[in-house]
């Protein structure tokens, strides 16, 4: 059994560094047409050579999730230039905040902005052409924070448990279109956002003990993920929240299963 992705055309947002990239530059290396949305330009043309050098089809744009008129913009650009629009991947997000006493209403407002409505705004955008063609895969990152959230995630939390709702409500609104919607909850991932692989040696521990697998998730991971969620293979899944957390928490201590081992 093969994936087949050749010449399917995806958005992904975000997509100008972390796991946003590599979903990125693995849908490319696939076969797909990738449109690499991304807020900041200097990401976007860090990455710009690696898409010619490769060969790989798609462009770079700039896309603030959080302006309506550039998500509709980016939707229509897609369609008009590469002719249908078969992927979307909610991946912009951002994270922080602290306490819920303490957390500012700017944090709460960019948390909710980003990640909430930014996701709204891009389906809004995507789903007219996604229901004429009869057919589409909508792709949204969760997070295990929306399954069991961690103290001072008041405002990421939210967000994240936001999106898993507004999945299920597309994925019956567009199911008489065809049109999938999905999303998945990864758990720790070092990236820019979290620098998990950074924090000290003792906490380290303490969040791998969490993990079934008892090691960091990678952005291939996701990659990985999307690939098989976006293709005819994954015809009849749709809104479902995917765990890729490495097993976090599936047990209430994991870390013993592992003890022999540290
Ligand atoms: N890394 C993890 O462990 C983890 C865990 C759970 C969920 N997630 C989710 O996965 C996604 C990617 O996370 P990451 O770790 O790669 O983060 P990251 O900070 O490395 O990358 C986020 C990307 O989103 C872009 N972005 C931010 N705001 C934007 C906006 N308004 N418009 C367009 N682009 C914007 C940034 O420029 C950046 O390229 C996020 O939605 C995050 O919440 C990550």
């Amino acid at each position: 059994m093969q994936i087949d992705l050749n010449d399917k055309v995806a958005i992904v947002t975000g997509a100008g560094r972390g796991v946003g990239y590599e979903i990125a530059r693995t849908l490319a290396d696939e076969g797909v047409v990738t449109i690499v949305a991304d807020f900041r330009q200097d990401l976007l043309d860090g990455i710009r050579d690696e898409w010619e050098e490769k060969g790989w089809a798609g462009i770079q744009v700039l896309c603030d999730v959080r302006d309506k008129e550039q998500c509709r913009a980016v939707a229509t650009m897609t369609e008009e230039r590469f002719g249908r629009i078969d992927v979307l991947v909610n991946n912009a997000g951002v994270a922080g905040g602290g306490p819920t006493e303490a957390v500012s209403e700017e944090d709460w407002d960019r948390n909710l902005d980003i990640n909430l409505k930014g996701t709204f705004l891009m389906c809004q955008a995507v789903i007219p052409a996604m229901k004429r063609q009869k057919a589409g895969r909508i792709l949204n990152a969760s997070s295990f924070a929306a399954i069991v959230p961690s103290l001072g995630s008041a405002a990421y939390a939210s967000s994240k448990a936001g999106v898993v709702s507004l999945t299920r409500v597309l994925a019956g609104e567009l199911g008489p279109f065809n049109v999938t919607v999905n999303c998945y909850a990864p758990g720790m991932i070092p990236t820019e956002m979290n620098r998990f692989a950074e924090v000290d040696p003792a906490r380290q521990e303490a969040l791998l003990d969490t993990l079934s697998l008892r090691r960091w998730g990678s952005a291939v991971d996701i990659a990985n993920l999307v690939c098989f969620l976006s293709s005819d293979l994954a015809g009849y899944i749709t809104g479902s929240l995917i765990d890729i957390s490495g097993g976090k928490l599936a047990t209430q201590m994991p870390w013993a299963a592992h003890r022999d081992e540290r």
